[in-house]
């Protein structure tokens, strides 16, 4: 098994460029089910999600073409198949994005659900209210674990739909299966997250009629067709993140590239709150947190534009080493503090209770053998792991490549000890 280790670095210093955003090209990628003709997506990250979803299309129908580095070219002619494939359904939950666009261009998608009652642990019941609403029926076939959707023999007809929370894959299936039904679907109480809008983008590239994505009602007229398109992926806000929080927990000073600074205004105005310096300058955003005294601040996760989940263990790692204790609220999602126990292995001393953590701060965290329990989670262990005394080992480092491109290599490049080992 594949291990990360990590020294102890010092400040880091320097340049970093983005990479496309995981958490978009995976449903653009599976809105190229949607036509017949070729789509071609630029800046898609080196990512083994991207790999899992290139395999779905591929069992689909779908002929991939990614000679090219950074560019897909997926074309389904026509459809092969329309159950997806256990196993990468279990790999990457992302794999459910493409039950939208495979009910509206096929009519019927199977979809197996790992885990057996993975329906009521990690519910997609949102996205098949959203199906039912457009006509669909849905049948939750338990004893084998798959969801079959079908649509009416005259398709999909749109209608409104009421989400009971802004669910980002709820709003991305929702809209990509609407964009074929006839007439008007209006999703209420629509997640805002840019990927929302890159993925309306690349919709309305190929044909569609979306209006008003990036707010919480969004329009969609359906259309007869769909053709190809030309996209570039917009940049990852939660990796931009990442390395803004590299520059702070190191006390150094980074410049990151290819950033899109109205994605990260949350991360921007909370580090700023905690004394460090940001600037947003024409190539990129600046963070420099060099000789200055840091001090503790209280998060709270929400949906976009609020402070995202994903960026909360990461910057847990961070305030464990700021001057006063901090308050940590997790509202997204019910367990998101796994790697509370990761840390607390490094001397964090953090404690939790329901959805709160409190933090204590100014430790100093020493290295140890932690496990990267997600994929942000591994992230938060690098983090720490290179302002911790000695080495610190970090396991299960999958889930990090699962959604960081060169991960390792970008660290180094900033002056990081770091390195990735394969152990039996
Ligand atoms: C996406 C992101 C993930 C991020 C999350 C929240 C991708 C590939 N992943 O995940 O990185 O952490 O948004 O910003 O884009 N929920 C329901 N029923 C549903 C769907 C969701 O109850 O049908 C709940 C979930 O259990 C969770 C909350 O809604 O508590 C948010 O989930 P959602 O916004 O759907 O996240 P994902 O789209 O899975």
């Amino acid at each position: 098994m594949a291990k990360i280790l990590v020294n102890s670095s010092g400040p880091l210093h320097g340049e970093v460029e983005i990479s496309g955003a995981k958490n978009s090209v995976l449903p653009l990628l599976a809105a190229t089910i949607l036509t017949d003709q070729t789509c071609t997506i630029e800046g898609v990250p080196d990512l083994v999600d991207v790999n899992v979803m290139k395999e779905m299309l591929t069992n689909y129908g779908s002929d991939i073409d990614d000679r090219e580095k950074g560019v897909i070219r997926a074309a389904m002619k026509e459809v092969r198949c329309c159950e997806g494939k256990a196993e990468l359904v279990q790999e990457m939950r992302a794999s459910v994005f493409t039950m939208g666009p495979m009910l509206a261009r096929h009519g019927k998608v199977i979809m197996p659900m790992p885990g057996g009652c993975t329906i009521g642990k990690r519910p997609i019941d949102l996205h098949l209210k959203g199906f039912r609403a457009l006509g669909a029926d849905v049948v939750e076939d338990g004893e084998n674990e798959r969801v079959i959707v079908t649509a009416p023999e005259e398709g999909l007809t749109g209608d409104a739909i009421y989400l009971d929370f802004p669910s980002v894959g709820a709003t991305e299936n929702i809209m990509m299966a609407a964009t074929l039904a006839k007439g008007t679907t209006i999703i209420e109480n629509a997640a805002k997250e840019p990927e929302i809008i890159d993925l309306a983008n690349l919709l309305n590239k190929m044909g569609a009629r979306i209006k008003y994505a990036g707010t919480d009602m969004i329009r969609i007229e359906g259309v007869e067709k769909l053709s190809g398109c030309i996209h570039n992926v917009i940049p990852d806000r939660i990796e931009t993140g990442t390395f803004m929080l590299a520059a702070a927990i190191t006390r150094g000073d980074i410049l990151v590239k290819n950033a899109l600074p109205g994605h990260v205004r949350p991360i921007i105005a909370k580090l700023k709150e905690c004394n460090v310096d940001v600037e947003v300058l024409p190539e990129g955003i600046y963070v420099d947190a060099r000789n200055r005294e840091l001090v503790a601040t209280d998060i709270k996760t929400l949906p976009y534009p609020g402070f995202p989940t994903d960026i909360q263990s990461p910057f847990m790692a961070f305030l464990t080493t700021v001057k006063g204790q901090s308050i940590v609220r997790e509202t997204v999602f019910e367990n998101r503090f796994m790697h509370v126990v990761e840390l607390n292995r490094m001397g964090a001393d953090i404690s939790t209770e329901n959805r709160e953590a409190i933090v204590p701060g100014g430790k100093k965290l020493k290295g140890a053998k932690v496990r990267a329990t997600d994929l942000r989670a591994g992230a938060a262990m690098v983090l720490a792991g290179l302002v911790a005394k000695g080495t610190t080992e970090i396991s299960e480092i999958y889930h990090i490549e699962r959604g960081y491109e060169n991960f390792v290599g970008k660290f180094k490049g900033l002056g990081a000890d770091i390195m990735k080992i394969e152990q039996d």
